[in-house]
This record gives C-alpha cells, sequence and structure tokens, in this order.
C-alpha cells in the first residue's frame, strides 16, 4: 500500500499519573509511535508528500542521509522497500565502514535494501552542498533527494496534518526538536489561543532560526535546557527516567528525542511553569527502533539498560 494512500490518524491517550492530579494538569500523548510499525511517528508525516514527489517525478532511487542511530534512515530504507525503489544512505562516520553491521539500525536498513556511503564527519558537513551532491549524481544516477531528518518543505507540510480539530482543546502543544520540521509544522496548524513548545534534543539554540524560516506564528518557544549534554547523549538520570515511564504508563519512550522532551515537560510540570487546569498535549514522535542499537553504547559502557 503507498504510503501517501493511507490517511493514518493517531489517537490521543491521555496519562494518570500522580504529579498530574497533583498539580492539576491534563497530559495526553498524541501516539503517531503507533502510526505504522516501521515508519513511525513523525517519519510517515515527513515522507508522505516526499514520496508523492518521487513517484510523479519518475525517481527510481531515494538519496538521504543520516547517523549511525537515524530513525530517517530507518524509516526511508523500509518505505523504499516497501515501494519497490532503491535508497542509498550517506552516513556520517567512516569509522563505520568496517562495523555497520554491528548497528542494529544500519542493519536492518541494509536488510530492507538500503545501500551506504559512509562519510566523514567533516565531509557530511558539505551534505547541503550542490558540489557535493553533483558529486554523488555522478556516483549514484538520477535520484530523489530527501535532506537530513527528513526535513524540507513538503515535510513540514505533512507534519501540519498532525493537529486534527479537535486537539483545538489543548493549551500547550509538545514535541521534540531536531532539524525543526515537525514544530514547523505544528506551529503552523496550531491555533492562536495556543502555545506551541519545542524541546530540542541538541545542545544550543541555532534551530530557532531555522523554525522562524518555517513559520510566520509566534506562539512558540524553543525549550533548550533538556538535551543531556547533545544530541544522542545519555546519563542515568535519563535510563531511570524512561524505565519509569514505561512501567507506570506501558508506553516506550526513545532515549534521543521523547525520553528528553518527556523528562523536560514533567520538571516544568513540577516547577509549576503551568497553571492548574493547563491541558497538554504532547506528540510521541516515534523512535523507538533506537533503544537498540543505544543498549549497545550504554552495555559497552556498563550502564543500565533500557527496558
Ligand atoms: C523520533 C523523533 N522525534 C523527533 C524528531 C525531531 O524531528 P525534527 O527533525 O523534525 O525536528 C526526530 C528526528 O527527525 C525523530 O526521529
Amino acid at each position: 500500500m503507498w504510503l501517501n494512500s493511507l490517511n493514518l490518524q493517531s489517537i490521543n491517550q491521555y496519562l494518570q499519573l500522580p504529579i498530574l492530579e497533583e498539580k492539576n494538569i491534563i497530559l495526553a500523548l498524541k501516539r503517531e509511535d503507533l502510526l505504522h510499525p516501521f515508519i513511525s511517528g513523525n517519519k510517515y508525516r515527513k515522507l508522505k508528500y516526499n514520496l508523492k514527489a518521487a513517484r510523479e517525478k519518475g525517481c527510481s532511487t531515494l538519496l538521504t542521509f543520516g547517523g549511525a542511530f537515524s530513525n530517517h534512515i530507518a524509516a526511508v530504507a523500509f518505505a523504499g522497500r516497501e515501494r519497490g525503489i532503491k535508497t542509498i544512505g550517506v552516513i556520517r562516520g567512516e569509522e563505520l565502514q568496517d562495523n555497520w553491521h554491528q548497528n542494529p539500525t544500519l542493519a536492518q536498513a541494509y536488510e530492507n535494501g538500503m545501500r551506504f556511503k559512509f562519510v566523514s564527519r567533516q565531509a557530511y558537513k558539505e551534505k547541503d552542498n550542490t558540489e557535493f551532491i553533483t558529486q554523488l549524481k555522478k556516483q549514484y544516477g538520477d535520484f530523489y533527494l530527501i535532506p537530513e531528518g527528513g526535513t524540507n518543505p513538503l515535510a513540514v507540510k505533512g507534519c501540519e496534518e498532525i493537529l486534527v480539530a479537535q486537539d483545538s482543546e489543548f493549551d500547550v502543544i509538545c514535541t521534540c526538536v531536531g532539524t525543526g520540521g515537525t514544530v514547523g509544522g505544528l506551529i503552523n496548524s496550531s491555533h492562536q489561543h495556543q502555545q506551541v513548545l519545542g524541546f530540542s534534543a541538541l545542545k544550543g539554540s541555532f534551530i530557532k532560526e531555522t523554525i522562524s524560516q518555517i513559520t510566520i506564528k509566534k506562539n512558540w518557544r524553543l525549550i533548550t535546557e533538556y538535551h543531556f549534554g547533545g544530541y544522542a547523549k545519555i546519563t542515568n538520570e535519563l535510563v531511570v527516567f524512561i524505565n519509569n515511564f514505561k512501567a507506570e504508563t506501558g508506553i516506550p519512550l526513545d532515549p534521543i528525542y521523547t525520553g528528553k522532551m518527556l523528562f523536560g515537560l514533567y520538571h516544568m510540570i513540577k516547577n509549576d511553569n503551568f497553571a492548574e487546569g493547563t491541558k497538554i498535549l504532547a506528540v510521541h514522535t516515534g523512535g523507538i527502533q533506537g533503544i537498540e542499537g543505544m543498549n549497545t553504547v550504554l552495555k559497552k559502557k556498563n550502564l543500565p539498560l533500557l527496558e
């Protein structure tokens, strides 16, 4: 079934937790993670119109970029297999060249037909450079290019479909932020009475500029305090939080994005950042496939694992 011929919508799951009762806050999780077994969460939204465009252009190859644990790489590989089109992943880190099959995300992507080009961190920085893309075209022939993290105007258009009419009852909409496309789509489709909070998974606030380019609305704020040291960095405190959250709610969180957002949101609720009676909708953007890869890292460091 072509992804763009589906019109998937997720459910809002209301959480019942002591802290929410104590602070008189309503918190629901929009379960985008349950949309599709392999192209889950914001990946479904971001790929939907891009796959349609690739098909309309008659492209038989998708080329994209990502790191070793990228949810986006995993989703593109699966989408390519589903559609019978070739996929190429330009992967950050030459060191992976010899041991990528030990990385669960890359091993699965390969199984789904993706072929890799490993580049140094320095070369990877050129990923938006025309000369670099021209070289890739010489090597692989014509392809439909999907940028890192899948974010482009068609991805933002897809993410504008995450919120539905009933979601206007919420005062605050939360999501995690990597390349900014997801939060951009949410801001565009939010109502003026709502505030959109983007929890950055990366250190720093440079992504603010990207978000400002995606949207003209001003009802949003980037939260930068819960990156835990930076992209894909993790601490024991975060592992404990994610494991407790799963034990209490039955809902798995990923360690790179949604775990950090929920940790931050809890912290903010605890510290009375929201008025009593506030209704919050947090988008679960998926990323669960990354747990296995993170556990291999934690295991090597002799640290407690994600359950
Ligand atoms: C699971 C998950 N959540 C959130 C994000 C952040 O989305 P964006 O890059 O659109 O900011 C990503 C990355 O794309 C992701 O994989």
